[in-house]
């Protein structure tokens, strides 16, 4: 079997889109991390945490961006933030290239883009408190000033279901799901339209990662916010993502509605990734495929389909060629060159 390779096929970005107005279009992203060597402290080699990804999201849409740890996600959603700088790519937000913005003309779009971490223990400055936490962001772009600043704070609180007479408490007196609640009012403060929410709810009990899930839905909802909501598990996120986005070793494999990849996958790796997860539907009957070995290096990918050193369908073709992201039913993508396996 051959395909085309990559370099060769003319991409239509706009199929790759959500229904509706586009607000974030992400056009081959690239972030290598140089690693130093030798006296001269030389480029050696890169580690390629994203590569040549490309999606879009629209205005109100909840995308879930997901994958094995290692797989790029992290780095991808703080490259599309330019939290980090991209190496390479465009990152359109609201018709704006922003990775062309300098410093100061980022400013404004900061506001715009927030982000909440995995984390609530490590991103909350513990010498701060809940007050200065929320406030600072409202200082920094002067928002609500005097008296509003507090008015404004305890609302958000409020609207996180804390209790506003905490705001003079320091994070380490706040349990870990109230600390991601702290968190997700911290990146509300400035009014975004767009959240990057990197595993809001994998360093917290299982017992309290639905009550947070629902909170972010809530104000996705309410605020008509659009959201990229990285997991490592579909399951945690399915139910609140419109569409799904599948990375493995720093490449989209596959992109379509949650419905459909839970139900109907099209790329190998989501076939495995998804046999190795509790299935919470019963009609739904999975065979469990056991991924051999580790995800291999960044630093030096397997040749043609990054996923092929642990594809049970691979081909030598999958050597040769790196798979187009192609459109294999309306709005379902793939980036594999075999029709004939899924
Ligand atoms: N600052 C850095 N310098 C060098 N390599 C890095 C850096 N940050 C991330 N990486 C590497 O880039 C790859 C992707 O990492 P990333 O954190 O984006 O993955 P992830 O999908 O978010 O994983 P997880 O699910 O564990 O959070 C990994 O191999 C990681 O070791
Ligand atoms: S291109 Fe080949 S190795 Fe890659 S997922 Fe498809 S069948 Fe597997
Ligand atoms: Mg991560």
């Amino acid at each position: 079997m051959t395909a085309t390779p990559v370099s060769q096929v003319p991409r239509d970005r706009s199929s790759i889109a959500a229904q509706g107005e586009t607000l974030l279009e992400v056009n081959n992203l690239q972030k290598y991390f140089p690693i130093r060597g030798g006296l001269m402290s030389r480029v050696v080699a890169n580690v390629k945490a994203v590569d040549d990804v490309s999606f879009n999201i629209g205005r109100g849409e909840v995308v879930g961006l997901i994958g094995e740890s290692g797989s790029g996600k992290t780095t991808a959603g703080r490259a599309l933030l330019r939290l980090i700088e991209p190496t390479g790519g465009q990152v359109i937000f609201n018709g704006t290239d922003i990775t062309r913005l300098s410093k100061a003309q980022m400013r404004d779009y900061r506001r715009e883009m927030q982000i909440i971490f995995q984390d609530p223990f490590a991103s909350l400055n513990p010498r701060m408190t809940v007050s200065d936490i929320i406030g600072e962001a409202m200082q920094i772009h002067n928002l609500h000033p005097g008296k509003g600043r507090v008015d404004r704070i305890a609302e958000l609180l409020q609207r996180v279901g804390l209790r506003p007479e905490h705001m003079g408490r320091y994070p380490h007196e706040f349990s870990g799901g109230q600390r991601q609640r702290i968190g997700i009012a911290r990146a509300l403060a400035v009014d975004p339209s767009f959240i990057v929410a990197d595993e809001p709810v994998s360093a917290l009990d299982v017992s309290i990662q639905a009550q947070v899930v629902n909170l972010i839905q809530d104000l996705q909802e309410e605020l008509g916010l659009t959201v990229l909501f990285i997991a490592h598990d579909l399951h945690v996120v399915e139910y609140i993502c419109d569409r799904m986005i599948v990375m493995y070793l720093g490449r989209i494999m596959e992109i379509a509605p949650s419905h459909e990849l839970n139900r109907n996958p099209k790329h190998p790796y989501t076939e495995a990734l998804l046999s190795a997860s509790p299935i919470p539907d019963p009609t739904v009957k999975r065979q469990r495929i056991i991924l051999e070995g580790d995800i291999p290096s960044p630093i030096n990918p397997p040749s043609g389909c990054v996923f092929r050193t642990r594809c049970r369908y691979a081909i030598q073709d999958c050597a040769n060629v790196v798979p187009e992201l192609r459109e294999v039913s309306p709005g379902h993508f793939k980036a594999c060159i075999r029709d004939d396996v899924l």
